[in-house]
């Protein structure tokens, strides 16, 4: 979720991509409005359009999700995926859980959807994939230490996809002193991911950044 609409685009490029978004179908729209009205930061609404594209195109089979929120993007991953497939996600507050149960619930998803509770690093530790798919959307400074636990458990030619890399526009401005610490880790994330010969990336300006990653 980005903080202002033109904290990444000029103002009038933001406003104009929005307009394109398609309309948003009940569910989606009702987890928006429960989002917005209640602080949770899920997933920008073309974030969400640009997932359904890349899973349209890849159709993975064993996804995994680092931050659960309310189950967002968890039903905007599961729609995208049939019966065989399997989406794992984790969140370590046990209310926004609860929450994100009852509306994926709601989804009436065909995969298997696995919720797992607790701190993300604890659990990747105990997941054994291999993973085809991985969305990272959550402590902004941890960024680093879930790609350390997860790329032994992804397979080739696994995608990456990685929100909030621009953080507010932060993490492209100069280091300086008493900035926020998701600025500095994201800085030294976004560097190693673009020159670890073990990944292809592309950084896209849309929303907060988008790190889209292939294991190779
Ligand atoms: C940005 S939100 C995820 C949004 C979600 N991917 C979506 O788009 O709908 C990040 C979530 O991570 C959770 N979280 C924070 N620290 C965590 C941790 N150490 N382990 C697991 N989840 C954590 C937060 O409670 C929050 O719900």
């Amino acid at each position: 979720m980005k903080s202002r609409i033109d904290a990444i685009l000029r103002r009038e490029q933001a406003e104009y991509l929005d307009s394109l978004l398609p309309p948003r179908d009940p569910l989606l729209a009702a987890m928006e409005k429960f989002a917005a009205d209640e602080n949770h930061p899920i997933a920008d609404a073309e974030v969400a359009q640009l997932m359904q594209v890349l899973l349209r195109l890849k159709t993975p089979r064993h996804i995994l999700e680092v931050g659960t929120n309310i189950g967002y993007s968890v039903v905007v991953m599961g729609r995208e995926c049939d019966r065989g497939a399997i989406v794992e996600t984790i969140e370590l507050n046990p209310q926004t859980l609860h929450k994100a149960k009852s509306f994926v619930g709601d989804a009436k998803l065909e995969c298997q959807v696995i919720f797992h509770e607790g701190a993300a690093l604890e659990v990747i530790s105990r997941l054994s994939g291999p993973f085809d798919f991985v969305f990272i959307d959550c402590v902004k400074t941890e960024y680093g230490d879930y790609l350390d636990q997860l790329l032994p458990k992804l397979q080739q030619g696994a995608l990456i996809v990685c929100d909030n890399l621009l953080w507010k526009g932060e993490v492209a401005a100069a280091p300086r002193e008493g900035e926020e610490p998701s600025a500095t880790a994201l800085r030294i994330f976004n560097h190693r991911i673009t020159t670890d010969p073990r990944l292809l990336t592309s950084i896209l300006p849309m929303s907060d950044g988008i790190g889209l990653s292939v294991v190779l």
